[in-house]
């Protein structure tokens, strides 16, 4: 696994040295092509179980009652979109913009990660979203990866029982979105290393969430920061210029 990536030692390796910048080159068209070629093989099967549950709402229109029936397809498109993007393999720094409501993402989020949330599993879900967060223009999927990175990393961190929170609040110039979780906490010396791509610490973990959380978050002009103490739960802070 590829660690602490310097892209500027690299470059200059490759300015200094044809040889070497021809085989960065051919290393970087190899990951693109398998990075390409997985979302495809992932594609596959979700094409599959998006027929299959709309078969099921035309077959049994009652599954429409369901209260997170219309939030399911919606995850399950979003999915799709993502696939698609991943298997362009655009990077995080290109946004494309549209004008959407920001409360109405923020909680549409919070539907599905609540649903996600097994009730066995303890853990406590709240969000705390105003309804005065007015539109805003980024881009709206890879925002919503964003947090659904954090979320996710919460519930890791959380394990069998503890809380997450998502909030938000506008400001006049900002509007800042925090996910906090009472889990594990980070060791103060791993606090900056987690945005690094590639850099996990668990077992299937591919260590990209933050790094492409952060080229996303800093691509709409913003920041991202972490506030975490170990064995005392983290805060993971995003401001969102407007
Ligand atoms: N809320 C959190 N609480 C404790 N540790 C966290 C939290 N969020 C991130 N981390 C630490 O930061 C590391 C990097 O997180 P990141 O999301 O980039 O990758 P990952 O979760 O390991 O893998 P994946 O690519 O599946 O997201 C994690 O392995 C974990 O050690
Ligand atoms: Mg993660």
């Amino acid at each position: 696994m590829l660690r602490n990536i310097d892209t500027h030692k690299m470059n200059i390796l490759m300015e200094k040295n044809e040889d070497v910048r021809q085989i960065i080159n051919q290393l970087l068209e190899n990951h693109q092509t398998i990075v390409s070629t997985i979302s495809h093989e992932v594609r596959n099967p979700l094409a599959l179980i998006s027929s299959s549950l709309q078969l099921l709402e035309t077959q049994h229109p009652e599954v429409k009652d369901f209260y997170g029936w219309t939030q399911t397809m919606e995850d399950v498109d979003f999915m799709r979109q993502l696939l698609d993007e991943l298997s362009l393999f655009n990077n995080g720094s290109t946004i494309r913009p549209t004008v959407f409501s920001m409360e109405r993402l923020l909680k549409n989020i919070s539907i599905s990660f609540a649903i996600s949330l097994n009730e066995q599993d303890g853990i406590e879900f709240t969000s705390k979203i105003p309804s005065d967060m007015g539109d805003f223009t980024g881009d709206k999927l890879k925002l919503e990866q964003v947090i659904l990175n954090l979320l996710r990393n919460a519930k890791d961190a959380v394990g069998e029982s503890g809380s997450i929170m998502l909030s938000a609040t506008r400001h006049t110039d900002s509007i800042h979105i925090a996910v906090k979780d009472s889990g594990c906490g980070i060791p103060h010396e791993r606090l900056e290393s987690i945005f690094e791509p590639f850099r996990t610490y668990k077992s299937g973990g591919t260590g990209l969430g933050l790094a492409l959380s952060r080229q996303i978050i800093t691509a709409h002009g913003g920041t991202i920061s972490v506030d975490s103490k170990e064995g005392d739960g983290s805060v993971f802070s995003i401001v969102l210029p407007v």
